[in-house]
């Protein structure tokens, strides 16, 4: 075949599978793969020097007409997607993708929350969430903490005025639970934002968020608050995970402990546990006699358990995050990784 049939014939190849095509994006392909400067028409062109003149000259013209159909093809089909009308005359290319509407997501303090409350809830506590905003009453006098006591050197306080404050842990809504659901018996937990005027580091922020256990009733002892806990630690961090208590003291329990869970490194020592094997994950103890009496129970009819524990902890150590600061400092590149 000629060059200038074979020209004739890319022409018809071309404009009839301009017909099929339906969109800005399909014409925009078409051109570059026919008319484009590496197109095929170009190819074809690229070897009009080698020929004898005779045939030159046929072939030159079959360019330049399938040149010029082409283009004037590829023009009027732009022009008629374009012009697919939005009723008022205004030209809309219909074809074009819509905007996606942007999908919010969880907060990933918000979804540890909610797999910590649903593990409680499976065990009978209800959520009870109270103020953020306190009084020195109910975050520490209320809690055996008398002002001038030495044990309120364990949370640095911000101060909205002499006696109101940021609440600096959850504890306070113990006593605002009991002294609502007393002298029934109650199972609670207590979540919500807390604020200490720390130095904030890669490992404490001043604000934060903890969640409160709590249950009154008779025959609670520290063995429940055990059996409770290492449930709940199985479900959040795994069941091959360990817990162990470890002597401690706060003033509205007693006994006090801490509570640890195993490290996944098995006490081959890591960064994250310093080697030890354990993990801190939790406050807590046996509601102490005074708390329960503020609280509205008679403390020789029935006992308690308390614990408190931070919530960011869990999701830092789930998700190996580096630095805590990150949860709050609204970075949609580290926020959108959870949603
Ligand atoms: N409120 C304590 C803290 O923030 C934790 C705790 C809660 C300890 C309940 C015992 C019982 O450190």
């Amino acid at each position: 075949m000629s060059l200038a049939d074979q020209i004739s014939e890319l022409k018809a190849r071309a404009l009839n599978t301009l017909q099929g095509t339906t969109s800005a994006a399909d014409v925009e392909s078409w051109r570059v793969s026919y008319l484009g400067r590496r197109g095929e028409l170009a190819g074809l062109i690229s070897r009009l020097p080698t020929l004898p003149a005779e045939e030159k000259r046929a072939a030159g013209q079959a360019a330049n007409d399938a040149k010029n159909a082409l283009q004037s093809a590829y023009d009027e089909r732009v022009a008629s997607i374009k012009s697919a009308s939005r009723g008022d005359g205004e030209a809309v290319d219909v074809t074009l993708p819509g905007i996606p509407p942007a999908v919010g997501g969880l907060h990933l303090t918000r979804q540890t929350l909610y797999e910590i409350e649903r593990i409680f809830a499976s065990m009978g506590f209800s959520v009870f969430e109270t103020r953020e905003v306190e009084s020195d009453e109910y975050n520490f006098e209320l809690l055996n903490i008398p002002p001038e006591h030495p044990a309120r050197d364990m949370w640095d306080t911000m101060y909205v005025s002499e006696d109101v404050l940021l609440r600096t842990h959850t504890s306070p809504g113990q006593i605002r639970a009991m002294r609502k659901y007393h002298p029934e018996p109650l199972r609670v937990i207590l979540p919500g934002k807390c604020h200490r005027y720390e130095a904030v580091s890669a490992r404490s922020e001043s604000m934060f968020y903890q969640v409160e256990g709590l249950a009154v009733g008779h025959g609670i002892t520290l063995a429940s608050l055990k059996g409770v806990f290492q449930a709940f630690a199985q479900q959040m961090y795994g069941p091959d995970r360990e817990m162990r208590f470890r002597a401690s003291y706060f003033p509205f329990t007693e006994p006090s402990v801490e509570i640890d869970i195993s490290c996944t490194c098995e006490g081959r020592g890591c960064t994250l546990c310093k080697g030890t094997g354990w993990l801190e994950v939790s406050g807590g103890g046996m509601v102490h006699p005074t708390v329960l009496r503020n609280g509205g129970y008679d403390p020789d009819e029935v006992t308690g358990f308390a614990f408190g524990m931070g919530v960011e902890r869990p999701a830092i150590l789930k998700y190996d995050i580096d630095d805590i600061r990150r949860f709050y400092a609204n970075d949609l590149r580290f926020l959108q990784q959870f949603a």
